[in-house]
This record gives structure tokens, C-alpha cells and sequence, in this order.
């Protein structure tokens, strides 16, 4: 429906909302002044990696949207066009956001092929633009999954009335879920995934991914207020999403997305967005400080700072953790230490962390200090007053985010 606004309209009608930073009611489109549509609001959900799902409701309410529902892996809300847009671009922790198409019973593959084809797939997909469909299955009686995204496909593919599935071109990735015989379908909006920001192109090993980051501080309450330290910050991650968090810079800027290939893609209300959010943005931020012991990995955080745009917010240099010396006298030193798995395999990582902590009440006394670790006895070994925040998943490892207070 979205389609039929004008631009200007359109445009008009989101900047008073989102700058009186509420939605009160369902969006209507205007013309020449006049009210002409309600805009239809679409069952979205975000996907969010466990942990997350309760920062990522607070940051959908903080664009304005009202009424996210946090379950597991995700967040459920109810959001019309300019919403789904905004939510790609400005979410931070959400891994992508996709459009319930529709939820429907089939016990059997023609059930399923007769209802999947009454949806409103031209809505989302382009008669030229081919499907890659993924489907699971739990608890059904339609269990090979391989045959129920080929059903689905078909499906669409009658629908939008082409004879054949399509293999080349642009793709749209549909998600299926098949649970107690209900069959969920939704249409991807986001593309690559949203941690994919575009500014790290070059890595260190175990790097974290650009979400989780980005919750870690979130979840601290962190929102640029005052100095950040990564003692080891190997590319970068933590403070590049700390600069873009506290410039109000959005985090899906540098990148495209699934929603602008499909039919109602109105590239005006993207660009009303996309400017809006370039006015919001801050000019400078807090003082940010990374350090690593390694040479290269600085190299590589500076690389991935400059991608961002962020590179004069941050003051990088190669630094044993043991010889840094606090910048200010309170902040936050957050940081993601190597740990069993990746980095240290087999090694006994107690004397380290032991040293971290010893660091920390020397040189941050008055600091926050958060980190994650797998295991309870690593961070215990830190002698500092823990509390632990949150349970996570970094690149598979189980871990736990702990917070040490200062002394009051
Ligand atoms: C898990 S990685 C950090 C990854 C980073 N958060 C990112 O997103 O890329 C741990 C980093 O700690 C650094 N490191 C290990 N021991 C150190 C020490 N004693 N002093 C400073 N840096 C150290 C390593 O070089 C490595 O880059």
C-alpha cells in the first residue's frame, strides 16, 4: 500500500513521528495534506541471538516502535514499511529481520503446496527474482525438509506465474518452519546478515561478531557517556561499535538489503531515513582507547575504524595489557581476552586473567570493568567483585559477561 504515497508525504509524516519520538497509533500516509491510507502494518520479527533478545526490544522502543514482545531468539512486533526499514538500518543487536508471510496447517505436501500459493508472495518477490528457500521441521508429520522448501518454491513460483524456479539473478531467501504441523513462512528483509556492517573486511583471530558487541555494551547501559578502554582489542570490533553507538551513527549505513529488491521498495522513504539519520549524528564522541599486545591486529582495528568512519574517534596503540595506564579517572574497560578454544587451546589461562585483574585494581581502580569468560573459575581468578550479567554464545563458546562495580 505504500506505494501509492508520495514521497514528500510520506516523508513529512515519518519525521513528525519519529521526532516526537513515539508511534501513538497506526501510521497513515498523506497526501497534498490529506489523509488517504492507513499503512499496513506487517508482522515482523527479529532474529537475535540468545542473550540478546530483551536489549534488542529496548532498542526497538528506543526508534519509537511500540509493543516489541522479547521471546527466544528473538523479538516479535508488529511495524509497516518506514518501521521495517528504520529497524534494518538502526538495530544494532538483531542478526535480520524477516516478514511473517503467513502461518498455515498442512499435514501433507499438496495441503501445503495449495495454501502456500495463496499467499502474497508478489508483494515480496519480483517475477525475475529467484528464491532460495530454507525449511525446517519439528514435531510434523512433513519432516524432509529438503522437499518442503521445494514445495514452498513451487508454490511461489505458481503464484507469481512463472513456470519455472528461477536460479540465477538476484535472490530472495524465504525461511520455513514447520512446528506441530504449523508451517510459518517469512520473507527475509535484511540480505547478508545485519553484523555485517561492511567496515571489517579484515580480521584477527577469534574476532566478535559486530552484534554481540554492540549488545555487550548495550546490555552494560553503556551509550557513550563516558570513556571506553579495550585493553585487547584485536580488530577493533568493540570500539568501532562503541564510536557508532555513541555518535548515533546506525550501524546498517554502509550496506544494502534484502527489502530493496522487492516490488513496493520506495527508495524515497529510504533516503528520508538515511538523511534524517545523517543529521542525528553526533560530531564526536567519547574517548575511546584500544591497545593490543599485537602489532597487526592494531593494524587491522585501524583499517576496520576507517572503513566506519570512526577512525578519529579512537586512539589505538600496540601495548602489553599490563603496561596500559587509565586515560581518565572513570570509564569503562570492557574487553573479550583470549580464551580455551580458539585462541588458547589447552593452555591454563588462570596466571593471565589472575594478571588481568591485578591490572585492573591497579591501573582502573575507579573504572567499570566487564569481559567475558567460559568459565566461572577463569573469571574468578581475576580476585575481582563479579557479578555475572548475562549468559552468550561467542563463535559457539558458551560464555558469561561479568561486571565489576568501582568501589562506591
Ligand atoms: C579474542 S581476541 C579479541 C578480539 C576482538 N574483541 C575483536 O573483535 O577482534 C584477544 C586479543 O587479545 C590480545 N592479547 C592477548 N594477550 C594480550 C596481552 N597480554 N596484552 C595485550 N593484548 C593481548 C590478542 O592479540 C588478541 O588480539
Amino acid at each position: 500500500m505504500l506505494r501509492h504515497y508520495t514521497e514528500n508525504g510520506c516523508r513529512n509524516q515519518i519525521y513528525s513521528r519519529w521526532r516526537n519520538g513515539g508511534l501513538s497509533s497506526a501510521p497513515f500516509a498523506w497526501r497534498n495534506g490529506r489523509n488517504i491510507l492507513k499503512a499496513t502494518k506487517e508482522s515482523i520479527f527479529a532474529v537475535v541471538a540468545p542473550g540478546l533478545e530483551a536489549v534488542c526490544a529496548d532498542e526497538l522502543a528506543g526508534l519509537g516502535i511500540v509493543g516489541g514482545k522479547a521471546v527466544a531468539g528473538g523479538v516479535e512486533f508488529e511495524g509497516a514499511l518506514d518501521e521495517l526499514y528504520r529497524s534494518n538500518l538502526w538495530l544494532r543487536t538483531a542478526s535480520r529481520l524477516v516478514v511473517r508471510l503467513g502461518a498455515l496447517k498442512a499435514r501433507d505436501f499438496p495441503d501445503l503446496f495449495g495454501k502456500a500459493k495463496r499467499l502474497a508472495w508478489g508483494k515480496f518477490v519480483r517475477p525475475d527474482t529467484a528464491l532460495e528457500v530454507r525449511a525446517t521441521s519439528h514435531r510434523s508429520r512433513l519432516l524432509h525438509s529438503g522437499r518442503i522448501a521445494e514445495t514452498v518454491a513451487a508454490a511461489a513460483d505458481r503464484a507469481l506465474g512463472r513456470g519455472e524456479t528461477l536460479q540465477n539473478g538476484p535472490r530472495q531467501r524465504v525461511l520455513v518452519r514447520l512446528e506441530d504441523d504449523i508451517c510459518q513462512i517469512s520473507i527475509d528483509s535484511s540480505g547478508e546478515r545485519l553484523h555485517r556492517r561492511g567496515y571489517r573486511q579484515s580480521v584477527t583471530r577469534a574476532p566478535l561478531r559486530e552484534t554481540l558487541a554492540a549488545g555487550l555494551l548495550l546490555r552494560l547501559g553503556w551509550k557513550g557517556d563516558g570513556p571506553l578502554v579495550d585493553p585487547m582489542c584485536g580488530s577493533g570490533t568493540l570500539l568501532i561499535e562503541g564510536a557508532l553507538l555513541a555518535r548515533r551513527l546506525p550501524p546498517g549505513g554502509r550496506r544494502s538489503f534484502a527489502f530493496m529488491d522487492w516490488p513496493g521498495y520506495r527508495p524515497g522513504l529510504w533516503r528520508a531515513i538515511t538523511e534524517e539519520a545523517q543529521r542525528r549524528a553526533l560530531p564526536s564522541g567519547p574517548l575511546l582507547v584500544g591497545a593490543d599486545q599485537d602489532s597487526d591486529a592494531v593494524a587491522v582495528a585501524r583499517d576496520n575504524a576507517e572503513r566506519a568512519a570512526v577512525l578519529n574517534d579512537l586512539v589505538l596503540h600496540r601495548q602489553e595489557f599490563s603496561l596500559l595506564a587509565a586515560p581518565a579517572a572513570t570509564g569503562l574497560l570492557l574487553c573479550n581476552p583470549p580464551y580455551g578454544g580458539r585462541l588458547a587451546a589447552g593452555e591454563d589461562l588462570r596466571p593471565f586473567f589472575r594478571q588481568f585483574g591485578d591490572v585492573c585494581r591497579r591501573s582502573f581502580a575507579g573504572w567499570q570493568v566487564a569481559f567475558l569468560a567460559p568459565a566461572e573459575q577463569l573469571a574468578r581468578a581475576t580476585g575481582l567483585p563479579l557479578t555475572p550479567v548475562v549468559s552468550l554464545s561467542n563463535g559457539g563458546i558458551p560464555v558469561v559477561l561479568y561486571r565489576s562495580e568501582p568501589p562506591a
